[in-house]
């Protein structure tokens, strides 16, 4: 069984400026670096002010990245929003970052009206068809 966790928290730099764009690049290439070969998927949606990141993976390897995310100073406000078990992935890779519209217009105080299943539909509306798993 695969867990899938789903949190939101609020960027400490401007994740639109020139240095936010270099860090998110850094974000994506730790993604990258810690997911395996595979065991670890997810995508990381970027809205105005605030991020939201699905991870998916065996609970055990999924641990470890979740404390480095947490201790992690380029966030703030951190709040797990869902972590359940799943038969089957949703996402192929790690470390795609996503810019949906649908989030740009959405403010970190009204994220907490949002369930998992909120995430999980605005990543799937707005990333390409290859990262999709199993469709
Ligand atoms: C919003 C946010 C999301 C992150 N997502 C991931 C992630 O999915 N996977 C990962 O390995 N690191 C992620 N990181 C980076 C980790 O917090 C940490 O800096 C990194 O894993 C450390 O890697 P290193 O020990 O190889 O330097 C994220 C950081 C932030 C601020």
């Amino acid at each position: 069984m695969l867990t899938q966790l789903v949190y939101t928290c609020r960027p400490r730099f401007d994740a639109r400026g020139e240095d936010g764009n270099r860090i998110l690049r850094e974000i994506a290439e730790n993604a990258r670096q810690h997911a395996g070969s595979g065991e670890i998927s997810g995508v990381t949606l970027v809205g105005g002010d605030w991020f939201a990141q699905i991870l998916e993976g065996e609970a055990s390897q999924l641990r470890p990245v979740f404390n480095r995310i947490l201790s992690d100073e380029r966030q703030e406000s951190l709040r797990l929003v869902d972590m359940r078990l799943t038969q089957q992935r949703q996402f192929d890779s790690s470390g795609a970052i996503l810019h949906p519209d649908e989030a740009s217009t959405l403010a970190h105080n009204q994220l907490a009206q949002l369930g998992a299943d909120d995430f999980l539909k605005i990543a799937a509306a707005s990333l390409p068809s290859s990262e999709k798993s199993g469709q």
